[in-house]
Protein backbone atom coordinates (compact mmCIF):
# COMPACT_ATOMS: atom_id res chain seq x y z
CA UNK A 1 0.00 0.00 0.00
CA UNK A 2 1.06 3.34 -0.56
CA UNK A 3 2.11 5.41 2.05
CA UNK A 4 0.15 8.89 2.60
CA UNK A 5 1.51 11.85 2.27
CA UNK A 6 1.79 14.51 5.11
CA UNK A 7 -1.17 17.35 4.92
CA UNK A 8 0.87 20.97 5.57
CA UNK A 9 -1.34 23.32 6.23
CA UNK A 10 0.36 27.30 5.03
CA UNK A 11 -0.55 30.25 7.40
CA UNK A 12 0.33 33.21 5.71
CA UNK A 13 0.17 36.57 8.30
CA UNK A 14 -0.89 39.31 5.69
CA UNK A 15 -3.88 39.17 4.32
CA UNK A 16 -3.26 41.15 1.31
CA UNK A 17 -3.12 39.75 -2.20
CA UNK A 18 0.57 39.78 -3.55
CA UNK A 19 1.89 39.63 -0.04
CA UNK A 20 5.38 38.93 -0.31
CA UNK A 21 4.66 36.10 2.40
CA UNK A 22 2.19 34.20 0.59
CA UNK A 23 5.19 34.33 -2.75
CA UNK A 24 7.39 32.64 -0.02
CA UNK A 25 4.34 30.07 1.33
CA UNK A 26 4.59 28.87 -2.34
CA UNK A 27 8.36 28.78 -3.17
CA UNK A 28 8.10 26.48 -0.28
CA UNK A 29 5.32 24.37 -1.59
CA UNK A 30 7.60 23.85 -4.47
CA UNK A 31 10.62 23.24 -2.42
CA UNK A 32 8.40 20.32 -1.05
CA UNK A 33 7.41 19.03 -4.42
CA UNK A 34 4.80 16.33 -4.55
CA UNK A 35 5.79 15.26 -0.63
CA UNK A 36 3.44 16.47 1.04
CA UNK A 37 0.22 18.35 0.31
CA UNK A 38 0.33 21.87 0.96
CA UNK A 39 -2.91 24.56 0.93
CA UNK A 40 -3.12 28.13 2.37
CA UNK A 41 -5.63 28.51 5.14
CA UNK A 42 -7.72 31.03 3.76
CA UNK A 43 -8.70 33.48 7.33
CA UNK A 44 -10.02 36.55 6.31
CA UNK A 45 -13.48 36.43 7.48
CA UNK A 46 -12.02 35.18 11.09
CA UNK A 47 -14.00 38.15 13.09
CA UNK A 48 -12.10 40.10 15.67
CA UNK A 49 -11.74 38.08 18.98
CA UNK A 50 -14.53 39.11 21.78
CA UNK A 51 -15.40 36.94 24.55
CA UNK A 52 -18.94 37.93 24.11
CA UNK A 53 -19.38 35.83 20.63
CA UNK A 54 -17.09 32.96 21.86
CA UNK A 55 -19.95 30.47 22.29
CA UNK A 56 -21.15 29.12 19.78
CA UNK A 57 -18.39 29.40 17.49
CA UNK A 58 -18.81 32.05 14.87
CA UNK A 59 -18.59 29.81 11.56
CA UNK A 60 -15.20 31.35 9.94
CA UNK A 61 -13.72 29.87 13.40
CA UNK A 62 -15.20 26.39 13.35
CA UNK A 63 -13.78 26.02 9.43
CA UNK A 64 -10.68 27.29 10.42
CA UNK A 65 -10.59 25.12 13.88
CA UNK A 66 -11.20 21.89 11.72
CA UNK A 67 -8.83 22.90 8.76
CA UNK A 68 -5.83 22.90 11.48
CA UNK A 69 -7.42 19.73 13.14
CA UNK A 70 -7.16 18.17 9.68
CA UNK A 71 -3.31 18.99 8.90
CA UNK A 72 -0.44 16.76 10.15
CA UNK A 73 1.37 20.22 10.24
CA UNK A 74 1.18 23.74 10.08
CA UNK A 75 3.81 26.27 8.63
CA UNK A 76 4.01 30.00 9.01
CA UNK A 77 4.89 32.81 6.82
CA UNK A 78 4.73 35.74 8.43
CA UNK A 79 5.80 39.27 8.09
CA UNK A 80 6.45 41.54 11.26
CA UNK A 81 4.36 44.50 11.80
CA UNK A 82 6.24 47.29 14.55
CA UNK A 83 9.15 44.27 15.33
CA UNK A 84 5.28 42.21 16.32
CA UNK A 85 3.10 39.58 15.21
CA UNK A 86 0.89 40.93 12.47
CA UNK A 87 -2.76 41.75 14.46
CA UNK A 88 -4.81 39.31 11.78
CA UNK A 89 -2.08 36.36 13.20
CA UNK A 90 -2.56 36.84 16.75
CA UNK A 91 -6.29 37.15 16.18
CA UNK A 92 -6.22 34.09 14.86
CA UNK A 93 -3.98 32.17 17.10
CA UNK A 94 -6.43 33.87 20.17
CA UNK A 95 -9.19 32.25 18.37
CA UNK A 96 -7.23 28.75 18.30
CA UNK A 97 -5.91 29.09 21.47
CA UNK A 98 -9.57 28.78 23.05
CA UNK A 99 -11.01 24.73 23.66
CA UNK A 100 -13.20 23.95 21.20
CA UNK A 101 -15.60 22.07 23.98
CA UNK A 102 -15.68 21.71 27.40
CA UNK A 103 -14.21 17.78 25.96
CA UNK A 104 -12.40 18.94 23.32
CA UNK A 105 -9.02 21.10 23.87
CA UNK A 106 -7.30 23.68 21.63
CA UNK A 107 -6.39 22.32 18.43
CA UNK A 108 -2.98 23.90 18.59
CA UNK A 109 -1.46 21.65 20.75
CA UNK A 110 1.08 19.08 20.13
CA UNK A 111 0.37 20.54 16.42
CA UNK A 112 3.99 20.45 14.30
CA UNK A 113 4.06 23.91 13.62
CA UNK A 114 7.47 25.61 11.46
CA UNK A 115 7.73 29.43 10.64
CA UNK A 116 9.49 31.54 8.30
CA UNK A 117 8.41 35.15 7.21
CA UNK A 118 9.98 37.80 4.99
CA UNK A 119 9.94 41.65 5.34
CA UNK A 120 11.15 44.93 3.51
CA UNK A 121 13.33 45.29 6.36
CA UNK A 122 16.51 44.31 7.25
CA UNK A 123 15.30 41.87 9.86
CA UNK A 124 13.23 39.65 7.88
CA UNK A 125 10.63 39.59 10.23
CA UNK A 126 12.92 37.27 13.16
CA UNK A 127 11.36 40.03 15.73
CA UNK A 128 7.90 38.61 15.22
CA UNK A 129 9.17 34.74 14.34
CA UNK A 130 10.51 35.16 17.92
CA UNK A 131 7.38 36.36 19.30
CA UNK A 132 5.27 33.42 17.06
CA UNK A 133 7.50 30.69 18.40
CA UNK A 134 6.87 31.98 21.91
CA UNK A 135 3.76 32.36 21.54
CA UNK A 136 3.28 28.41 19.64
CA UNK A 137 4.83 27.09 22.34
CA UNK A 138 2.87 28.67 25.05
CA UNK A 139 0.23 26.56 23.15
CA UNK A 140 1.48 23.44 23.20
CA UNK A 141 2.44 23.48 19.47
CA UNK A 142 5.69 21.27 18.69
CA UNK A 143 8.00 23.69 17.19
CA UNK A 144 10.41 23.19 14.32
CA UNK A 145 12.98 25.90 15.74
CA UNK A 146 15.39 24.99 13.78
CA UNK A 147 16.11 25.96 11.05
CA UNK A 148 13.93 28.79 10.74
CA UNK A 149 13.81 30.97 7.05
CA UNK A 150 13.80 34.51 7.59
CA UNK A 151 14.43 36.62 4.33
CA UNK A 152 14.92 40.31 4.28
CA UNK A 153 15.20 43.03 1.84
CA UNK A 154 12.28 41.80 0.26
CA UNK A 155 11.64 44.64 -2.47
CA UNK A 156 15.74 44.29 -3.74
CA UNK A 157 14.58 40.78 -4.64
CA UNK A 158 12.23 41.62 -6.88
CA UNK A 159 11.18 41.01 -11.00
CA UNK A 160 10.21 43.35 -12.92
CA UNK A 161 6.70 42.40 -12.88
CA UNK A 162 7.13 43.06 -8.81
CA UNK A 163 6.98 39.34 -7.71
CA UNK A 164 9.43 38.53 -5.55
CA UNK A 165 12.48 36.04 -6.77
CA UNK A 166 14.37 34.55 -3.95
CA UNK A 167 18.22 34.72 -3.65
CA UNK A 168 20.02 31.07 -4.39
CA UNK A 169 20.89 31.60 -0.48
CA UNK A 170 17.31 31.68 0.45
CA UNK A 171 15.94 28.90 -1.61
CA UNK A 172 18.90 26.71 0.14
CA UNK A 173 17.58 27.94 3.20
CA UNK A 174 13.81 27.34 2.21
CA UNK A 175 14.65 23.48 1.27
CA UNK A 176 16.64 23.11 3.97
CA UNK A 177 13.63 23.85 6.36
CA UNK A 178 11.56 22.02 3.91
CA UNK A 179 13.73 18.83 4.39
CA UNK A 180 14.18 19.05 7.98
CA UNK A 181 10.01 19.43 8.43
CA UNK A 182 9.29 16.70 6.29
CA UNK A 183 11.29 14.69 8.96
CA UNK A 184 10.37 16.59 11.88
CA UNK A 185 6.36 15.37 11.14
CA UNK A 186 5.20 12.48 12.60
C1 LIG B 1 1.86 48.13 9.94
C2 LIG B 1 3.18 47.72 9.35
C3 LIG B 1 4.28 47.57 10.18
C4 LIG B 1 5.51 47.13 9.67
N1 LIG B 1 6.55 46.93 10.50
C5 LIG B 1 7.69 46.34 10.03
C6 LIG B 1 8.71 45.94 10.93
O1 LIG B 1 8.64 46.10 12.13
N2 LIG B 1 9.82 45.34 10.40
C7 LIG B 1 9.95 45.11 9.04
O2 LIG B 1 10.95 44.54 8.63
N3 LIG B 1 8.98 45.49 8.18
C8 LIG B 1 7.85 46.08 8.64
N4 LIG B 1 6.85 46.42 7.78
C9 LIG B 1 7.04 46.24 6.35
C10 LIG B 1 6.72 44.81 5.93
O3 LIG B 1 7.88 44.03 6.01
C11 LIG B 1 6.21 44.82 4.48
O4 LIG B 1 5.05 45.61 4.37
C12 LIG B 1 5.96 43.41 3.99
O5 LIG B 1 5.80 43.46 2.59
C13 LIG B 1 4.72 42.81 4.65
O6 LIG B 1 4.58 41.46 4.29
P1 LIG B 1 3.66 40.99 3.07
O7 LIG B 1 4.37 41.39 1.80
O8 LIG B 1 3.60 39.51 3.22
O9 LIG B 1 2.34 41.67 3.18
C14 LIG B 1 5.62 46.89 8.28
C15 LIG B 1 4.51 47.05 7.45
C16 LIG B 1 3.30 47.43 7.97
C17 LIG B 1 2.09 47.54 7.06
Amino acid sequence: MAESKPSILAIVGALRKDSFNRQLAAFAAEALGDRATFSELAFADVPLFNQDIEHPAPDPVRRVREAVKAADGLWFFSPEYNHGVPGVLKNLIDWLSRPVSETERQVLSRKPAAVSGVSTGMAGAIMAQDQLVGLLSLLNARVMNFPRVSVPNARQQLDTAGRLTLSDASRTFLQRQAEAYLKFLP
